[in-house]
C-alpha cells in the first residue's frame, strides 16, 4: 500500500509569488518524514502540493515533478481527485463535520467518492478505521453521537480514522498535534508509529522533540527573508539532523537558536 515519492526541482507559486523554490527530495515508503523550519518557509505549501491541494487556490500552480512510484502526479492524464484519494491529509485543527455522527464522519470520505457500500461493509470499515486510529474503544458505544462531542485529541484521531477509511497510500499531516495537550499528543505520536508499517507518512511540526521522536528522516526548510522563496536546506536521517547536520542554519534551528 505504502508508496515512495520523488520530488524533482519543484517550484510552487501563488500567482506571481514564488513561495517555494527548487525542492528535490525522496520520501521513503513505510517511514515517517518530518518537515521542520521557521514560519512562512513553505512547509504547508509544499505539503499541499504533494496531494494537489495547492492548485485549488485560485492562481496557484507548481512547476517541476512529483513522482509516486515513478508516475508523475502532475501528468496530463492524472485525475487530481484520485491523487487526493490516494494521498490523505490531516490538518492542524481537528475538523470533523460537527453535526455528523462519529460513524458518518469516518465514512464521509468514502461517501464523497461515491462508493456504494453495504451496511455491514460500512460497519466493518468504521470499526477497522477507528481501531486503526486507536479510537475504537473510546467511541464504540456512541457511534451515532455527533463528532463535535469528542475531546480535541479524540477529534483529531477521528480525522485520522476518516483519512485512513478511504485507504490512502500516503498520509500528510500538517502540525496534527499543535492544538492538543501532551497526553493526546503522545497518543497521536504512538499512532503515527503504528501507521508507518502501512503508510508513507509526512508530518509538519514546530516541535523539535516531536520530530526527533516520531520521524525517520527530517527535512529542514528555511527562508532567506520576507518575500523570498522557501528552500529545502538539508534532509537526512533524523538522528544525524539533530546531532551533526551539515549546515550551520540547521544546527541553529534544531538547537532553538532561531525560528
Ligand atoms: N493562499 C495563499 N495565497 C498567497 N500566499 C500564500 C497562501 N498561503 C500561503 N502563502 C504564502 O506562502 C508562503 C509559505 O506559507 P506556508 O503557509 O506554506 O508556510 P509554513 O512554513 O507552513 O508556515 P507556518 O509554520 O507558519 O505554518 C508564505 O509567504 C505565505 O504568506
Ligand atoms: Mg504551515
Amino acid at each position: 500500500m505504502s508508496q515512495r515519492i520523488d520530488v524533482k526541482d519543484l517550484n510552487i507559486y501563488y500567482g506571481d509569488f514564488l513561495a517555494v523554490e527548487g525542492v528535490t527530495m525522496s520520501i521513503d515508503p513505510r517511514s515517517v518524514t518530518a518537515f521542520i523550519g521557521p514560519s512562512g518557509c513553505g512547509k504547508s505549501t509544499f505539503l499541499r502540493s504533494i496531494n494537489r491541494m495547492h492548485e485549488v487556490i485560485p492562481g496557484a500552480y507548481v512547476k517541476g515533478e512529483i513522482l509516486m512510484e515513478g508516475v508523475d502526479l502532475y501528468g496530463s492524464d492524472v485525475d487530481p481527485v484520485a491523487v487526493r484519494r490516494n494521498i490523505g491529509m490531516v490538518f492542524q485543527r481537528p475538523n470533523p463535520f460537527p453535526t455528523m455522527s462519529i460513524r458518518d464522519n469516518v465514512l464521509a470520505g468514502v461517501k464523497l467518492n461515491n462508493k456504494k457500500i453495504s451496511r455491514s461493509a460500512a460497519d466493518e470499515l468504521v470499526e477497522s478505521s477507528l481501531r486503526g486510529a486507536n479510537l475504537w474503544n473510546e467511541v464504540k458505544d456512541r457511534l451515532d453521537k455527533p463528532g463535535s462531542g469528542l475531546s480535541g485529541g479524540q477529534q483529531q484521531r477521528l480525522c485520522i480514522a476518516r483519512a485512513i477509511a478511504v485507504k490512502p497510500q500516503v498520509l500528510l499531516m500538517d502540525e496534527p498535534c499543535s492544538a492538543l495537550d501532551p497526553i493526546s499528543t503522545l497518543a497521536i505520536e504512538d499512532l503515527i508509529q503504528d501507521l508507518k508499517s502501512e503508510y508513507t507518512i509526512v508530518i509538519v511540526t514546530h516541535n523539535m522533540q516531536q520530530a526527533a521522536r516520531v520521524s525517520d528522516k527530517t527535512a529542514f526548510f528555511n527562508i532567506a527573508g520576507t518575500g523570498k522563496p522557501g528552500r529545502l536546506i538539508e534532509m537526512d536521517d533524523t538522528p544525524v539532523m539533530f546531532s551533526t547536520p551539515r549546515e550551520k542554519s540547521t544546527e541553529d534551528y534544531v538547537s532553538g537558536r532561531f525560528g
